[in-house]
This record gives C-alpha cells, structure tokens and sequence, in this order.
C-alpha cells in the first residue's frame, strides 16, 4: 500500500532524544526547545518563537493575546481545520466564515471586507497547502480597521509569501509539527511573535499563567500566577525529535518540491485537456509542497477515484469538510454571504500522496493510476 503520507525520520532524533535523558532535564524549556526557538527566530525573523504541544495550542494562545472576548466576530474561511474555529470559540467569540478563492483555495481578501462589523477583532487567513494567502491586501484590511491578524500557518514550515516567510508576516503565526506536516515531532507546534509588546504576556500564558520564564532567567525570586494561562509548552523529548527535523527542514522541503513538480509536469496536460485542476500558486510565492491536489470536474467522480486507489493499493484523501456545514460550525459560527466556492471545491478536491521518503516507482504508480482511471473512461 502506498500510504497518504509518512513521517520523515532522520537518525540525529535519536540521538538528540538521548542527550536529552542524559541532562536530566526532559521538562519544557530547556537546551533542546530554546535551540528550536532560536532556529525558527532566525528562519522566520520572527522577533520570538515558543514551542507549544500543537498549532492547535499556538492559536488558543494567539487568541488569547489579542484579547478575544465574548461575542467578538472573527473572520476566517470555512475551507480550513476546526482548531483554526475553536481557538476563538473557545473564548467565546464567533467565527465569520468567508468564502475561498477558486484558485489557491485561500480566503478570498477581495471578500473580507464586507465581513467586518463593529464586533470584528482579528481575521485569520490560513495559508493553505503551504500556499500564501494574499498577505498585502489583507494586513492592509486589518491596519484600517485595526484588527489583529493571526496567521494560521500550520502547514507552511519554509513556505513564503514574496520574501516574508510564512508566520512571520501577521501579529502571530502559528506553526504544527504534527505527524502529517512536512516537519515533524509527533504533535507539536510554535507560536510566533512578531510584536514585541506581546512577548512577555505569551511567555506567561505559555507557562500556566505564571512568571515562571523571568523566574528562571534569575529576574526574580519566586514565581506566581500573574495571569490566565495554561500548559501550553512540550517537553524537551518533543524539543529533540522537532530539533534534528528542523535542522535537516530544507532538506526534506526539497525533495518535497521534487516530487510535487514531478506530479504537475506530468499532469499538465490533463489539466489542458480539461479532466481536472491543477494547484494554482501566488506569483512570486515560494510554497512548500505540503499538498499536492487535483480538483475534479465533477463532485460524483472523487469518491469514485479515491476507491479506485484504495483498490489499487494507494491511499488518496479528499479534505476539510467546510466548516460551516458542520454541527460546531452551525452552532457557533456565523456565514454573512454565500459560500458557494468553498461549497463547490471540497467535494471536488483529491489529495495525492506525497512524502519525503516516496520514491520514483511510488510516484510514477499514483500517476499511472490516475492516467489509468481517466482512459478507463
Ligand atoms: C489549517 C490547520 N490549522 C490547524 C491545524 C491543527 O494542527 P495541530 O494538529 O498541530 O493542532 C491543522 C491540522 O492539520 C490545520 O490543517
């Protein structure tokens, strides 16, 4: 079977993991995180970088930091994981879906505007597939009506948009390391700042609500509970499996890219063709293969394609289900125009399999399925 994705291992986790065991210090916060820390600081220019246990954890962290309140409307599209809507419902605001562009499948900037009202505080574009949102057009969207912006940038480890890596751009960029992202440590995640104002808070938040980093940093003389907060940091396991994966991220973001334009330059012509769509990138963006899909024709025909793979030995997956047609979506958030994009996309979309570790014969057998489903007809 040729699985959907698979982790890249390089051996150095191992041994990271071990030096770790041997320093005795396997809490959060120690050698191994702030070598993460520094490593993301310096890729991103983000101006600090915290470690969390998930994207999932960065986000309820950046909606904390904006100071989310009950009844707040915050703007994000539908097409996107639920952590991005829950981070904010959690707070007790409401998500205001807005619709995707049919091109990059990002939110739509053109659309946002019209979404705003006097409860609006923060918009959250996520960059989907490690593709760029249009990041010019909606920081100017947030400076005018004076919005936090918070980048859901789980899938975009070394993905840019122009020359700003992605997370770096917003207020706060949130970051997953968990087992289906490029760069991995099992569940994993990092917040980044890229305010300075807003560091001392998030170092608070991150340890339960305390002062407890200045503590160690011998800032003060004993820790307490300052704020709210929760335990948002991981250990220094997560820290020296996620060290050796970022170390080698470039590398492992390459061979992405491989395969990822192996796929287009033998799909084009199908597209050409007119039997599906092909991933539409920003100009001048640079993405980093997180994702490589086809948009079919017809709605009927994915499910058909998806079991023709799994038939074959090929595991193909399809993605979001739009949020606001889910049971939490209708419960907690709020559509102000239709969605009709997102509505039409989702059940189009087939996700092929992409790793690191996928080889050539691997490639080339997804591809000779797919020519095989298509002539078939
Ligand atoms: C867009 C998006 N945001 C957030 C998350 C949550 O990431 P995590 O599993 O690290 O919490 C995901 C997970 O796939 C995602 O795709």
């Amino acid at each position: 079977m040729i699985p959907f994705s698979k982790p890249y291992h390089i051996r150095k986790e191992i041994s990271y993991i071990k030096a770790a065991l041997k320093s005795r210090k396997i809490s959060g916060n120690g050698y191994y995180s702030k070598k993460c820390h520094a490593y993301l600081e310096k890729e991103t220019n983000c101006k600090k970088a915290l470690l969390t246990q998930s994207c999932t954890a960065a986000l309820e962290m950046a909606a904390i930091l904006a100071d989310i309140q009950p009844g707040d409307e915050v703007i994000m599209p539908s097409f996107t994981f639920v952590s991005t809507a829950n981070a904010f419902v959690l707070r007790g605001a409401v998500p205001v879906f807005v619709d995707i562009r049919p091109d990059t499948l990002n939110i739509d900037e053109t659309k946002i505007e019209r979404a705003i009202t006097k409860k609006t505080r923060a918009i959250v574009p996520v960059h989907y597939a490690g593709v760029a949102c249009e990041m010019d057009a909606i920081m100017a969207i947030g400076k005018k009506y004076n919005l936090f912006v918070i980048e859901d940038a789980a899938q975009c480890v070394g993905a840019y948009y122009r020359d700003k890596p992605l997370g770096a751009i917003a207020d706060f960029g949130c970051f997953s390391f968990h087992e289906t992202k490029n760069i991995t440590s099992g569940e994993g995640g990092a917040l980044l700042i890229n305010n300075e104002k807003f560091i001392e808070r998030a170092e608070i938040i991150w340890e339960k609500g305390t002062d407890r980093a200045r503590f160690f940093r011998g800032e003060i003389d004993k820790y307490t509970w300052v704020d709210i907060g929760s335990s948002y940091l991981p250990s220094e396991i997560t820290a020296a499996f996620l060290l050796a994966q970022l170390e080698k991220s470039r590398n492992i973001n390459e061979k992405r890219l491989k395969l990822w334009n192996y796929y287009y330059e033998n799909l084009i012509d199908y597209e050409r063709r007119g039997y599906f769509n092909l991933p539409v990138l920003l100009k001048d963006c640079r993405h980093n293969a997180h994702i490589f899909y086809i948009v079919l024709k017809e709605p009927a025909k994915s499910l058909e394609l998806m079991n023709f793979f799994k038939k074959n030995g090929v595991s193909a997956h399809s993605h979001y289900m739009p949020l606001h047609l889910s049971k939490a979506g209708q419960k907690y958030g709020k559509v102000n125009d239709k969605l009709s994009i997102t509505e039409d996309i989702y059940e189009r979309i087939v996700r092929l399999p992409l790793y690191a570790s996928m080889t050539k014969s691997e490639s080339k057998k997804v591809l000779s399925l797919l020519r095989n489903f298509y002539i078939k007809d």
